[in-house]
Formats: structure tokens, C-alpha cells, sequence
């Protein structure tokens, strides 16, 4: 969180429904902070609110989220065992990649629900979520599908769901790293590591 407010759910909420801390704040309809499971052993974690997402203030509500909703059902995701959140909580101007200016005044906030969720695993949807949580060295088509442990937390990182809208290529390979994700959920709820 900014500032020395403690960290609990409703200052987060507030914090981000007030936030003036970069230009998209000026122009949101609606701040997004996330949906799911507040109790995750994972989450997912996009680039920021599109036209939809801005209107309803919830994260993955487009196209985009339709997809991934429809993925992590037919692989059979509980949705107790998920949270979905974003880089930027509010949407870019005409959907364009948000600025690393952006992106890095608005990482505490994501930072502040990894604190209060406490994920095991982090999947990284695209490469804004890859380049600011894992690494800006590689490219999601090189990265993805890896694992990479940071203390005891799981990344992985794929393609984002409006890439495979535009790209049918990229669905195989997105579909497979979410049956690596789903298999590390299930190994982690089976207490296996
Ligand atoms: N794309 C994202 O990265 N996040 C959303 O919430 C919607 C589309």
C-alpha cells in the first residue's frame, strides 16, 4: 500500500478507488482491483482494465476474460482456488500497453494483495505482468511455460488470453501451461510441496 495506512482489504479498496498516483487515475470510469477468491493458492495476474472492465470495475469481463473463464473451466480451476488482478488498476487509454511509469507508480498495489493473499503460484497473463513480476530479459514466447521459484512462491508466466484472439497459434500452448499451473495447484492442495 502507499503510505503508512495498514494493510487490510478496505484501505486497499480505498486506496485504489482514490488513487490519483498516475494519469489513468484522471481518467477511469472505474478503478479495478481484482475478483476471486481472496483465500487463493493462486493467481493470475493480467495488464490492465479494457472499455468493459473500466465500466464494471471487475478485471477479465471482456472477450479476453470470456476466453479465460471458458479455459479454467474445462480444465476444471475450482474458483475458490483463484484471484484475478492486473499490473494497473485503471484502464489505458484506448487500451494502449500501460506506460512503465504507470505500471511501476501503481506495483505496490499488487504488491498489497499478494501480502493479504498470499499466493503459491503467480501466472504471469502477457508479457506487462511478466516483464514487472519476473523478469524484462526474455520474451513471453521465450519465457513462457517455465517455472521459476521465488522463495516459496511459484511464477509462471504465458501468453495473455487477447493474444490467442488474435493469434489461434498461441491457444495450444496457452492451454498447456495452464494444465502446468492447474498440476502445481493440485500438488501444492495435495500438500505434495
Ligand atoms: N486485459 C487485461 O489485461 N486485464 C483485464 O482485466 C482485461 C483485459
Amino acid at each position: 500500500m502507499n503510505g503508512p495506512s495498514e494493510l487490510n482489504w478496505d484501505n486497499l479498496e480505498n486506496g485504489v478507488r482514490n488513487c490519483r498516483r498516475c494519469v489513468l487515475g484522471s481518467q477511469r470510469l472505474n478503478s479495478v482491483l481484482g475478483r476471486g477468491s481472496r483465500t487463493a493458492t493462486l493467481m493470475f495476474v493480467g495488464e490492465g482494465p479494457g472499455r468493459q472492465e473500466d465500466e464494471q470495475g471487475l478485471p477479465f469481463v471482456g472477450a479476453a476474460g470470456q476466453l479465460l473463464d471458458t479455459a479454467l473451466e474445462s480444465l476444471s480451476f475450482d474458483p475458490a482456488d483463484y484471484y484475478i488482478a492486473n499490473v494497473v488498476k485503471c484502464r489505458p487509454p484506448m487500451n494502449r500497453t500501460p506506460l512503465p511509469e504507470e505500471a511501476a507508480a501503481c506495483l505496490n498495489y499488487l504488491r498489497a494483495q499478494f501480502a493479504l493473499i498470499k499466493p503459491r503460484i503467480i501466472v504471469c497473463l502477457g508479457s506487462v505482468a511478466h516483464t514487472n513480476l519476473v523478469s524484462s530479459e526474455e520474451t513471453i514466447t521465450r519465457a513462457r511455460g517455465k517455472w521459476i521459484q521465488k522463495k516459496d512462491v511459484w511464477f509462471l508466466s504465458t501468453y495473455h488470453p487477447a493474444a490467442l484472439l488474435r493469434d489461434e497459434t498461441k491457444k495450444l500452448p496457452f492451454w498447456q501451461d495452464l494444465k502446468l499451473a492447474k498440476q502445481k495447484l493440485d500438488e501444492i492442495k495435495n500438500g505434495q510441496i
